[in-house]
């Protein structure tokens, strides 16, 4: 039996290069215990295993091999070294091992790939930070828990995004700091060294309650995004069962006005037809694989992928830029403050949300980061590019009738060309796939307009574009 130490819990040096001198001296998987410091000390281990000889020679393994080991020797199964080790070997004699998806070995090896993933995701979403100190000299600290060993790997996505504050995530396991030039990892602390409030608190959470959007609310959904075991470390979340009460009673208030008095455009969708279900389940996975996408390096800051939502056979696409700040968290389009303002004119033009399919040109969030905030960039033409792809296949997937253009990088999406928005505004026109085309301006605009008769004005004028796709809809209703 040969007794390897690792280092550490994420020893992936450590364990590669083990693993490559036992591959080399034919030493079988059952016969090689893997352990690092925080384990039990080995029954029958021997004091100082004699050491492998490392022999002349070597051999390769796929890159896709080298990303899978890497991201799953952060898992917290104690079994993953061997599990490692053991799928390696067999790619000496089977270099196709990764493509069998029912081989056992196969299928754990992905399995954990996919929950250190999503616990990296959930580490992006949920970390708060709280201000220690004032400025110059503050720090901004929060504690987090992760169910893997991911923190060292996922600190150089804050470093990225906070780049300009000095951090520190604390957790149990391990913790990371940043100091303006550099990631350190010290060990973990108990939960009682992390600060439980700070002075930014209460403008976080009036500005949390002010943009929950109860119209949005989807309660399993939130559930399932935000586990309940990370609302005790999220300051907003004592204030989500109150909203939630708050928008179950103001839906109940609407449900009830709506028995008394139907309008015409809220027909209720036909049901999903054979067809219906082939489109939604190719949206499905059109969403998972954007979830993976890295066809430009915005995913790389971005929490995640946010692809568009909405009845999968809508006759209505409506095309925004890109996810703001809200939308990167939240994992859904307009949510934020343009979503509210894109959702209140669309009441006034008499079109129901849940009718319209809603997405964006470019699927991840791009910003630069200011202190605590992070501040909205324009994607440029090679990310409008990179992520036109989706917006095709969504369109492809949804088939339309009509797509509404919001904006200029919506228009140049849609369009497939630079147009100037005054040119095309208001107007519908049809492409050589048949596909016809409103543009028509981008609810943040009206956000930014500083002039509060402007404001009004060019508000109205976007209602007045909206009743276009009021009308579309109708007839698209009554056509049902
Ligand atoms: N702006 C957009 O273009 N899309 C969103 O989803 C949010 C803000």
């Amino acid at each position: 039996m040969h007794f390897i130490a690792l280092e550490n819990e994420t020893d992936f040096d450590g364990w590669r290069k083990a693993a490559r001198t036992l591959a080399l001296n034919n030493v079988a998987p059952a016969n090689v215990t893997w352990s690092v410091p925080s384990d039990e000390p080995e029954l029958f281990a021997p004091n100082g295993t004699p050491p492998l000889e490392t022999p002349e020679g070597t051999f390769s393994v796929s890159a896709k091999f080298v990303d899978l080991a890497r991201s799953a020797i952060l898992h917290s199964d104690p079994e993953r070294f061997a599990l490692l080790y053991r799928v390696l070997w067999r790619l000496r004699g089977n270099h196709d091992l990764l493509q069998i998806a029912t081989d056992p070995d196969v299928a754990k090896l992905q399995a954990l790939n996919k929950a250190v993933h999503r616990d990296q995701h959930k580490m992006k979403a949920f970390v708060r930070f709280r201000e220690i100190g004032r400025e110059p000299k503050s720090r901004f600290v929060a504690w987090f828990e992760p169910e893997h060993h991911i923190v060292a790997a996922t600190a150089p996505f804050f470093a990225r995004r906070f780049a300009d504050m000095a951090w520190s995530i604390l957790t149990p396991d391990v913790c990371a700091h940043w100091d303006g030039h550099a990631v350190s990892i010290t060990p973990g602390v108990p939960k009682s060294d992390a600060p439980t409030q700070d002075r930014l608190e209460e403008t976080w959470l009036t500005y949390y309650a002010s943009i929950f959007n109860p119209a949005r609310l989807k309660t399993k959904a939130m559930q399932s995004e935000m586990p309940k075991k990370y609302w005790k470390n999220l300051p907003e979340a004592a204030l989500i069962r109150p909203l939630i009460a708050e928008a179950e009673r103001l839906s109940g208030e609407m449900i009830a006005a709506e028995a008394t008095e139907p309008k015409k455009l809220q027909r209720r969708e036909a049901p999903m037809t054979k067809t219906a279900h082939t489109n939604s389940d190719s949206l499905d996975a059109l969403r998972d694989e954007a979830s993976h996408c890295r066809a430009c390096d915005l995913w790389k800051d971005a929490t995640q992928t946010v692809f568009g939502e909405g009845p999968p056979h809508a006759s209505v696409m409506m095309v925004g830029e890109q996810p703001g700040d809200k939308e990167d968290l939240a994992g859904q389009p307009f949510v934020g403050p343009a979503g509210q303002m894109l959702d209140r004119a669309l009441k006034e033009a008499g079109i129901d949300r849940d009718r319209v399919y809603v997405t964006n040109a470019v699927k991840h969030f791009k910003f630069v980061p200011r202190g605590k905030f992070r501040l909205h960039q324009k994607p440029n033409g090679a990310e409008l590019k990179a992520c036109r792809p989706w917006y095709e296949r969504e369109k492809a997937a949804v088939k339309p009738e009509l797509v509404v253009a919001m904006g200029a990088t919506a228009a140049h999406s849609v369009l497939g060309r630079a147009t100037p928005i005054n040119k095309t505004r208001g107007r519908v026109i049809e492409l050589d796939d048949a596909t016809r085309v409103l543009v028509t301006v981008h609810p943040s605009y009206l956000l930014r307009l500083p002039d509060e008769d402007a404001r009004a004005r060019e508000y109205a004028h976007f209602v007045e574009d909206l009743r276009i796709v009021a009308e579309h809809l109708g007839k698209a209703a009554r056509a049902a």
